[in-house]
């Protein structure tokens, strides 16, 4: 397999074309961005860690039948993803209130959300990633109400999943953000899982070990992805 020429330069990713039309190299960088690209920052490390640590997650997913776009790490930032169509529609799973949430509807951080709730948003930075909902999605053509099915279902699979994962660890997954898109008419999970898409909460202390470390200027941002990573068995080149 060889690299060819970058295609698309997202705001923490890079995705280059390979020689075989169905596959793509992605690159995890170590650019971090929040608000909407209003606050950025290059953190050493972080493009390997994510790339470590997703490429953990994904195999764990694709061991318990969730259909991920994820092929194989090629090195400490690079992974070979098979090429799909992406559906512009965001994922997210709340199981404790925080952020967005939190900001909309006024209820208090930390509280426990049950049932866990799924929300919709568009993938357009230019928009700011507005919330939607199926019926916008449907009419405006973002993704078919049969898509929208099984993104939701593999979603809630993956909550299933990862819950039990970081419970091992001692860490309470807060929430996180899925995106999937169509590998050969089939909704195949892609992008990353990472902490820079999910809340990950210390289960003892509450202490944010994810992005929102970042958001909040608190520090110790990749220190904290290592320290999640290390405690579910993402073990990272030294
Ligand atoms: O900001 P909000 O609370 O709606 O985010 C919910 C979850 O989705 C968080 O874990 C956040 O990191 C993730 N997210 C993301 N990319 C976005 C929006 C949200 O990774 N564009």
């Amino acid at each position: 397999m060889e690299k060819r020429q970058e295609l698309y330069a997202g705001k923490a990713k890079s995705v280059y074309t390979t020689d075989d039309p169905d596959l793509l190299v992605l690159q995890f960088r170590d650019d971090t961005s929040a608000f909407d690209g209003k606050k950025k920052e290059a953190l050493a490390r972080k493009g390997m860690v994510n790339n470590v640590f997703n490429a953990y997650i994904m195999e764990r997913l694709q061991d318990a039948g969730i259909p991920t776009h994820f092929e194989k790490r090629l090195s400490d930032t690079e992974s070979l993803v098979k090429k799909m169509a992406m559906i512009p529609v965001e994922c997210v799973v709340r199981n404790i209130a925080a952020g967005g949430l939190v900001k909309r509807l006024g209820v208090e951080e930390g509280r426990e959300l049950s049932p866990p709730t799924f929300e919709l948003f568009l993938k357009n930075d230019e928009k700011g990633d507005p919330m939607i909902n199926e019926s916008l999605a449907e009419t405006f053509g973002w993704a078919t109400p049969a898509q929208l099915g099984r993104m939701k279902e593999l979603t809630f699979k993956v909550n299933h999943l990862l819950k039990q994962l970081f419970a091992e660890g001692g860490l309470m997954l807060v929430d996180y953000k899925l995106e999937f898109g169509l590998f050969k008419g089939e909704v195949v999970l892609g992008d990353e899982f990472s902490p820079d898409g999910c809340r990950l909460w210390d289960a003892k202390t509450r202490e944010k070990l994810d992005k929102d470390r970042f958001r909040q200027g608190l520090g110790g941002v990749i220190e904290a992805y290592e320290e999640v990573g290390r405690r579910i068995g993402v073990i990272f080149p030294s």
